[in-house]
């Protein structure tokens, strides 16, 4: 396992990480709590020490999972995320900041974490969506100086809106938080114009979300696909898309002369080619999973010519409309 550098925090932590949204098992179907376990434990083994969680994982569940597979292990470097208040995540500009992330709500919500997690600090909280106009916000501005001050947070971060990077530039300008959670993937490039230069310039560490797109750049979504009813990605794979991906990954499989079953590497190391990026964080649930998307860790980022033919195939588009 290769680790580097989570922006100005002095964080040494795992390239690979690991995303505790589907065990949390809200809007993930058929995740097992045994299994989860495993696959935390295995993700430790394999010297994955950087896990990303969320208080909207299954209401606390994710957070509980990860309290019970390492209690109170300080090697282990713990992100979490404040959700909405008002449980929007798709938040238009102009929006007040007190109908999302009111002080006294975010304070709770911090004490709602660390109690689930078992702990009394909590490494980076994150906000769980964005708007660039609350960089200035007095209240804010004085919420992150609460939550510092309090010492029960040591670092701050922003988990972007979802194929909007370029929605927190001015936050990153404050000086007040320390990384940015993005979408990044062979489809989604769009950090890439902007936002990943902008981290580097301010020195932000860069937590890459959803390396897989939901399972489409695993190459296991076939037109035949089915996710039962109350799974999300019984919609976010809905009517043609499941053929539309199905398509992409078939030309990128040609296209790089892989077998399909050797994209989930590919798809990581695409990420990790880029040195903005701190960690990139793929759902896991079991731990064959986890070994060998460890695995890509240490095989490190692509070479110069695979990323420019993995460039031609960025796909601009958002499922979640
Ligand atoms: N801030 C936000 O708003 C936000 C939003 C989305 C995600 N996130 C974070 O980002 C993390 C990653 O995103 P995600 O979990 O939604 O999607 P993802 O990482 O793009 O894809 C996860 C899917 O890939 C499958 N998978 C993982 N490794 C595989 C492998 N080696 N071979 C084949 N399939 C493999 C998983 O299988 P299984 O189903 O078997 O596990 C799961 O179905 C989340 O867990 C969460 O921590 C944050």
């Amino acid at each position: 396992m290769q680790y580097r550098t989570l922006g100005r925090t002095n964080l040494k932590i795992s390239d690979v990480g690991y995303g505790a949204w589907g065990i949390g098992k809200s809007q993930w179907i058929g995740a097992d709590d045994r299994e989860s376990l495993a696959s935390l434990k295995a993700a430790r083994d394999h010297g994955v020490n950087f896990f990303d969680t969320a208080l909207a994982y299954g209401d606390g569940h994710s957070e509980k999972l990860i309290n019970q597979a390492f209690g109170k292990d300080r090697e282990i470097v713990i992100a979490s995320k404040i959700p909405p208040i008002n449980r929007v995540w798709g938040i238009g500009p102009g929006s007040p900041i007190q109908e999302t992330f009111p002080k006294k709500y975010v304070l709770e919500c911090l004490d709602e974490s660390l109690s689930n997690l078992g702990r009394d600090q909590i490494d980076l909280m994150q906000f769980h969506t964005w708007i660039d106009d609350w960089a200035t916000d007095a209240e804010w501005l004085s919420t992150v100086e609460k939550m510092k001050k309090s010492g029960k947070v040591r670092f701050i971060g922003i988990s972007v809106q979802s194929h909007l990077p370029n929605m927190v530039l001015k936050g990153i300008a404050t000086g007040q938080v320390d990384s940015i959670q993005v979408i990044h993937n062979i489809f989604d490039q769009s950090p890439e114009d902007q936002l990943f230069p902008a981290c580097e310039k301010h020195n932000i560490g860069v937590i890459v979300r959803v390396p897989f797109d939901e399972g489409a750049l695993t190459g296991k979504i076939t037109p035949d696909t089915q996710f039962p009813e109350g799974d999300f990605r019984h919609f976010y794979f809905s009517g043609d898309r499941k053929q539309e991906v199905w398509e992409h990954v078939q030309a990128i499989s040609e296209d790089l002369n892989i077998d399909i079953a050797e994209l989930p590497e590919y798809a990581l190391r695409y990420c990790l080619s880029f040195p903005a990026v701190s960690t990139v964080i793929p759902g896991m649930r079991n731990a064959r999973h986890v070994q060998s998307n460890a695995a890509a860790s240490d095989k490190g980022p692509l070479s110069p010519d695979i990323v420019r033919k993995l460039h031609a195939h960025r796909w601009t588009r958002n499922y979640w409309q």
